[in-house]
Formats: C-alpha cells, sequence, structure tokens
C-alpha cells in the first residue's frame, strides 16, 4: 500500500510574498462575517512586520511566546480565547501563524481544534482527528523546520511529546517570503538550518527513502551545502527553499535517530528542537558517519559550539523517561534501521548515547 500524499494546496514564493497576504486572505472571508485569527510570535510584537499583517474588522492579533516549544495546555488555552473571539464576531474563517516552527505548530493545531472537541492531548497520534480544521496559514520566518509542508504539529502533553499527526493538519496556504527570514540571530539560524540538513540526511539514509523523497532530499541537501559551507547572496532564498523541499522529503518517508534522540532531550530538559538535534547528531558517527563529518565542518565554519554536559546532572528517572520517550517513535526507528531495530537499540545502548550529550 502506497500513501495518498496530501499536499499543501496552495503555496506562494518570492521575496515581498508577504504584501500579497490580504489579497490572499480576502477571498476566505465569507460575506456574513467572521474573523481572521493571527498566532504571532511574540518577538514581533510592535514590530515593522506586526504593522504589515492586514488586519480586517473582525479579525485578532495574539501573540505567542514560545520560549518553549508548545504544550497541549497552551493550544487548549489558545483554542478557547479563538473560539470567545469567534463569539463576538460571528465565527473564525481562519488562523495564520507568523513564526518559526513552533508558532506554525500552534496555527495548524489551533485549526484543527476550533473544528474537533476536547483537548489537543487527545489527538497525540497518527490520524486520530475526524473533522477538517478551519483554515489555516504557514508564514515561516525562520528556515529550516519544514513545519510549512509537514503534515504534524509538534506537542508536548502531559505525558509525551508527539505530534498530531492527519491530513487535515496541512496548511491550506504557505507564504514563503525570504525577506522575512533577514534580522534572525545567526546562532538560531544554524540551529534551525541544521534541522533541515538533517531531515536530509535521515530521509537520504533511511530504509523508507523512495524516488520521490529522494528527489526532494537531494535538492534541499544541495542547497543546504550551498547556505552554509559556500553562503552567497541569495542565501536567504536557497534556505527557505532548503526547507520546503527537506520538508517535502520525510514528509514522504520519515526521520530517524536523531529526531528521536531528540524528542527525549527535549521532553525531559525542555531542549530546543533545532539545537536539541545538533547536540544529539554531534554524537552520532555510528549511524551517519558522512553526515556528521559534513555537520561538523559546518560547525567550524559557523563558528559553533555546542552546550556539553547537558544530561549530566539528570535523576536515573529522567534518564529513563527520555529513553521512553525516544523509543515510542517506532518509525523513526525502523526507518533508520530497518524493521529488527530492535536488535540493535538496547535501553542500554541509548542512555549510553545521551551520557555523552
Ligand atoms: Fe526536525
Amino acid at each position: 500500500m502506497f500513501r495518498n500524499f496530501k499536499l499543501v494546496s496552495r503555496m506562494v514564493f518570492g521575496r515581498g510574498a508577504f504584501n500579497q497576504l490580504d489579497d490572499i486572505l480576502a477571498a476566505q472571508r465569507p460575506p456574513s462575517g467572521g474573523g481572521m485569527i493571527f498566532l504571532l510570535d511574540t518577538v514581533f510584537a510592535g514590530s515593522a512586520l506586526e504593522s504589515r499583517i492586514p488586519r480586517r474588522s473582525g479579525d485578532r492579533i495574539i501573540c505567542v511566546d514560545v520560549t518553549d516549544e508548545p504544550k497541549t495546555a497552551e493550544v487548549d488555552r489558545l483554542t478557547a480565547e479563538a473560539k470567545a473571539h469567534g463569539d463576538t464576531v460571528g465565527g473564525i474563517s481562519g488562523v495564520i501563524g507568523i513564526g518559526g516552527g513552533s508558532t506554525m505548530d500552534l496555527a495548524k493545531a489551533v485549526s484543527l481544534m476550533l473544528a474537533n472537541p476536547g483537548s489537543a492531548a487527545d489527538y497525540q497520534g497518527w490520524d486520530l482527528i475526524r473533522e477538517p480544521a478551519v483554515y489555516h496559514v504557514g508564514i515561516p520566518t525562520l528556515a529550516g523546520t519544514g513545519a510549512e509542508v509537514s503534515r504534524t504539529t509538534v506537542l508536548t502533553g502531559p505525558k509525551k511529546k508527539l505530534g498530531i499527526n492527519s491530513d487535515h493538519t496541512v496548511f491550506d496556504q504557505i507564504v514563503l517570503d525570504p525577506e522575512l527570514l533577514a534580522g534572525v540571530p545567526a546562532d538560531q539560524r544554524f540551529y534551525t538550518g541544521m534541522d533541515c540538513y538533517i531531515h536530509c540526511i535521515e530521509s537520504l539514509e533511511g530504509t523508507y527513502l523512495n524516488a520521490f523523497s529522494k528527489a526532494y532530499g537531494e535538492k534541499a541537501l544541495d542547497l543546504c551545502r550551498q547556505v552554509f559551507l559556500t553562503p552567497g547572496p541569495d542565501s536567504d532564498d536557497q534556505l527557505m527553499m532548503a526547507s520546503y523541499c527537506g520538508g517535502m522529503s520525510i514528509a514522504y518517508s520519515q526521520v530517524g535517530v536523531c529526531h528521536a534522540m531528540s524528542y527525549g532531550l527535549s521532553f525531559v530538559l525542555g531542549t530546543h528542537h533545532g539545537i536539541g538535534n545538533c547536540i544529539a547528531f554531534n554524537q552520532l558517527e555510528a549511524f551517519y558517519p558522512e553526515g556528521v563529518a559534513e555537520f561538523k565542518q559546518m560547525m567550524r565554519r559557523h563558528d559553533i559550539a555546542l552546550p556539553t554536559g547537558i544530561t549530566r546532572d539528570i535523576s536515573p528517572d529522567q534518564m529513563e523517561t527520555m529513553i521512553d520517550v525516544a523509543l515510542i517513535l517506532e518509525p523513526l526507528w525502523e526507518n533508520a534501521l530497518g524493521p529488527n531495530w530492535r536488535d540493535q537499540m538496547s535501553r542500554e545502548r541509548i542512555a549510553e548515547l545521551y551520557q555523552r550529550m
């Protein structure tokens, strides 16, 4: 059986594409009223970007703090806030996420939960969502996560870090404007860019690889090398395209060992996805020798010093939890190591890898 792959319905790419947002949203505004909810990364509060948001009557901008990665409780709170606003303006016609992967994931999750009962935690898993989301748009201001094309919204719940994976999660529209990447701090740009690089390696080296994933993975890898090893004047355009292609590559295959390990770090220590991936990948020569060597070359070139010893002071219970969270992600291990992956990945081996981070 082949996966029947759900794609983002509409995409606009180019410098200044953000200026078309008002026209794009106009087609989604019902004559009977209703408003749009813009979820904006709080770093843009009061910024020129915020003033460029095409806000119309009934719309609301909610600034979201993504210092910590999104939690199901936060999704529930934002959904309640959006519903209460909708009650005063005749409904919610759309949710637009403007920010990095966390902000885009919050927009996806809120758009799903506006149409589905209960808590976001009830839907962490694969294909548990029943009703289509309200119209939702992703506008990245950081490139690399691939959240703009993925069918998941990664959330930390009371028991696990696991996405709401469903066809309904996929954005109806994305706006890829490389101008929005200007001003990203260099270390953050590197960590998020490496998320994309690692997507490429995990996809291209995985057992789930197919011609579709390979085509996108190779293109994204080529662009990552241009951006991080031989940067030129149009590197934001290339990075934005790399993020899209890397996301497409894993969407039709899977990520691997690094992402599984990184989820454990994130759940127990709150480590952000991009830097968590870098810390984990840096210790995975045994699994991805060439990729890790090239990654180290990119780190040297960009003068990046990763934190070390982050698991030094954790308790035995925390270590067990970290291992549990990593092992839940069975498709990732199977993609990386094949159907008999359990023969290679004992709890002791995972613990030994975590101890080196
Ligand atoms: Fe990732």
